[in-house]
């Protein structure tokens, strides 16, 4: 993978660049039927470290693999897709680091059901004149319209920022005020990437941003550091990368040994009342309606702010935009 001036020069300006990887359709097949084999371990029981957001009747939605580059699940076709990558190599080119690490990576599996994640910083945004110590990747292995970045000039140091004080706590507090529902904001404060197949997207944690898809995913989200030589003595190299990674993120990772390492969430099962429900509440959103209305009392100027509730988020009536 090429890194060119223009894409550094796009990562700078908007804090985000998308870099073609490969074309090779077939190839891109065959990993996202090794990741279909990973799922079925997961709906067996034979591997446990997932995630699980929305948990509908019928198939399993399931959310995210975690510690995916594990002996257990990992095999030749996204191993290959490592070797071809040259990730390592790239994050290092784009962000003018000697070496870098990864401290997180799992793999998005969302079924075809709709989702929109809360708006979020995974890194605190203290300043927009320091470079970022952190950069975010995302490997897409299929077409994928839908996630969203605000715009710079729209978030908290921008000119014509809409994230003032209020709204940032606002935002932040919001996750665990309303499972179901979103904030949203007029389409044109942000940018909502048009992942082709076959791509990378790489763009600053600090900047805000929400997950959002109407159709199947399969997408590695990755987080990299640019760390000093005493972190590296602590990190492990896996023989298909050209980075070194977390201790957790090896593939011989001992997890019945340090269990505390990997965060599980949401992985038990609902029961099959619950299940019934969250399917019924996705066709007929009376849930989310509910929500609305008892939000909608403790939130009555946010509209005026910029920022609204988007009532349909998470079911079959959600907009893509
Ligand atoms: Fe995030």
């Amino acid at each position: 993978m090429i890194i060119s001036e223009t894409q550094k020069t796009e990562f700078k300006t908007k804090g985000w660049t998308s870099v073609n990887f490969t074309q090779d359709t077939k190839f891109l097949k065959t990993c996202i039927n090794s990741i279909a084999k990973i799922k079925k371990k997961i709906i067996l029981g034979d591997w446990k470290y997932s995630r699980l957001y929305h948990d509908y009747f019928g198939e399993k939605n399931i959310a995210a693999i975690e510690l995916p580059f594990h002996e257990e699940i990992i095999d030749t076709n996204l191993k290959e897709l490592f070797k071809k990558i040259d990730l390592g190599k790239a994050v290092c080119e784009l962000m003018g680091w000697n070496k870098t690490y990864c401290s997180l990576a799992r793999i998005f599996t969302m079924n075809n059901k709709r989702y929109h994640g809360h708006w979020h910083r995974d890194e605190n945004y203290l300043s927009n004149t320091i470079e970022p110590n952190i950069v975010q990747v995302g490997i897409f292995l299929n077409d994928q319209i839908g996630f969203k970045i605000l715009k710079k000039e729209y978030d908290k140091f921008g000119l014509s920022s809409i994230v003032d004080p209020d709204i940032e706590e606002l935002i932040i507090n919001f996750p665990r005020k309303s499972p179901l529902i979103t904030l949203q904001t007029d389409d044109r404060y942000y940018y909502q990437i048009k992942a082709l197949k076959g791509s990378v997207l790489f763009f600053d944690p600090r900047m805000l941003h929400a997950g959002c898809s109407n159709s199947e995913r399969n997408d590695y989200h990755m987080r990299f550091h640019n760390g000093s030589s005493d972190t590296f003595k602590l990190m492990k190299q896996n023989s298909f990368q050209d980075f070194m990674v977390t201790q957790n993120l090896s593939s011989n990772f001992d997890y019945t040994s340090s269990p505390n390492e990997v965060k599980i969430m949401n992985i038990a099962t609902n029961s099959f009342f619950n299940r019934i429900l969250k399917s019924t509440n996705y066709y007929m959103p009376i849930k989310n309606l509910k929500h609305y209305i008892f939000l909608k009392k403790k939130f009555p100027n946010s509209k005026t702010k910029k920022w609204y509730l988007s009532k349909f988020s998470n079911t079959i009536f959600q907009k893509l935009r």
